[in-house]
């Protein structure tokens, strides 16, 4: 137990190994957000499918979203969200350990969008891998980012929430293409002795409903082929009423559990941040749960859904409107495709730090541009290893033959004692 400002809060049992600190809070030192420049309101929508803005405000309170241009990708909203948290946090990319994306609009299969983002950041001692949870990635990456922290494994870890939903939204089913919007947002967490940051979380899933909100091709049940392309198969399919009626129930389940789990009252919540989806869903959870509307954080009307990015872009406005202050208790809840849930506990006590010095600036410029240096120069190595070395490894050892082309048989290996 440790005592908060509202009283105390049970905190996770630490592991047994006695080499583990048990006094490691992960904090929020840094956040930062990216939306790309192209709005497109209702009314543009109406244009492209039989819609209103009339329908689409008083159904879901969505008025515009911003869309990704040509140049953008859910990697190029990350990294400029990421740049600005550790801007904001004055951290060097080389100190982070750590890179967390969470996407469902991820740049490609694979490589992880992660590992783009750790490239163009230039963190060059991190991890990097992404998280898919839909809507609910970005409590689930906070979830993991915090856990690294608590158990001593690493201490500062950037967690972000990015999506690029509009390349794979269906541009002529009005039912699902007037929700969605692009956009990133992220947190930098880091270990501190100060008991705070955040407390407790609760992860949820039923994959029962999986097929509620799906992309039903692209992966390895169903690869691209003529028929998939021709049948929109590589689009967002969504069951509304269903996600709807679920949505309602888990969001205020939620927020009661992770309350409950990290011993702080409703009463004593400053703030809920609700994954932006529906204004509708928001209104219906505040009344069940007694609580006046003031005390949620509502933006869709501006970004409209922009999943995993919509909770940490909510955080960012909040703290720029005066919304969340040091030392305030707040809710993050998220839902969506899975189907998945979350919700979590963070005590809002950072400060944004004093202006970095000039000198601290310039260094990091200098790295944001060595980053770029960097990733080139490595590609072209790995171009140059290829021609001097070929199958052979730069190390000097011969890869082994290929089966086939040998005329002795494989033996497996002896295990070496
Ligand atoms: N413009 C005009 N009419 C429309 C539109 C539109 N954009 N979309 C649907 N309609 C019509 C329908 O065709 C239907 O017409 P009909 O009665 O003649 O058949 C009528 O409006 C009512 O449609 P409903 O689907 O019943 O509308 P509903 O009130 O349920 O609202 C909505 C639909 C907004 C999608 C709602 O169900 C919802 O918000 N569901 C949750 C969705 C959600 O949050 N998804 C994100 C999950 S997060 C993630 O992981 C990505």
């Amino acid at each position: 137990m440790l005592n908060g400002k509202n009283g105390s809060h049970e905190l996770p049992t630490p592991p047994a190994a006695g080499a583990l600190p048990t006094n490691r809070y992960a904090h929020v030192v840094g956040w930062g957000m990216s939306v790309p420049s192209r709005v497109m309101t209702n009314d543009d929508l109406a244009r492209i499918v039989d819609t209103s803005d009339e329908w689409i405000t008083s159904r879901t309170g969505i008025r515009e979203r911003h869309i990704a241009g040509p140049k953008d990708s859910t990697s190029t909203l990350a990294t400029q969200a990421g740049r600005a948290a550790l801007e904001l946090a004055d951290i060097d990319p080389n100190d982070v350990d750590l890179v967390i994306v969470a996407t469902c609009t991820p740049d490609h299969l694979f490589p992880a969008t992660a590992c783009l983002v750790q490239d163009a950041l230039g963190c060059g001692r991190a991890g990097a891998f992404d998280v898919s949870a839909a809507c609910s990635g970005f409590i689930y990456g906070l979830t993991l980012g915090t856990q690294m922290i608590r158990t001593g494994a690493m201490r500062t870890v950037l967690v972000i929430g990015a999506e690029t939903l509009s390349r794979f939204i269906n541009w002529k089913d009005r039912a699902t293409c007037v929700l969605f919007g692009d956009g990133a947002g992220a947190f930098v967490l880091q270990a501190r002795e100060t008991p705070g940051g955040l407390l407790t979380s609760v992860l949820g899933a039923d994959g029962s409903g999986g097929d509620s909100l799906i992309v039903p091709a692209g992966g390895c049940k169903l690869p691209a082929s003529f028929e998939t392309i021709r049948d929109n198969q590589h689009t967002l399919q969504m069951d509304g009423k269903a996600v709807y009626r679920f949505a309602t129930r888990v969001m205020t389940e939620s927020v009661r559990e992770v309350t409950a789990k990290a011993g702080v009252p409703l009463d004593q919540v400053q703030l809920i941040v609700p994954h932006q989806a529906n204004r509708r869903i928001i209104e219906s959870s505040a009344r069940t749960l007694g609580l006046s509307e003031e005390r949620f954080v509502v933006n869709l009307d501006r970004f409209g859904n922009t999943s995993a990015a919509s909770i940490p872009i909510a955080v960012c406005e909040a703290v720029r409107d005066g919304r969340l202050r040091p030392d305030d208790n707040v809710v993050l809840v998220a839902f969506g495709a899975g189907l998945t849930w979350g919700s979590a506990l963070l005590q809002w006590d950072a400060t944004p730090p004093a202006e970095p010095t000039g000198l601290a600036r310039f260094r990091r410029q200098l790295s944001y541009s060595f980053a770029g240096l960097r990733s080139t120069a490595r590609r072209g190595w790995r171009r140059v290893e290829g021609l001097l070395f070929g199958s052979q490894s730069p190390e000097g050892g011969q890869q082994p033959p290929k089966r086939g082309k040998t005329d002795e048989p494989h033996k497996p290996k002896e295990p070496v004692a």
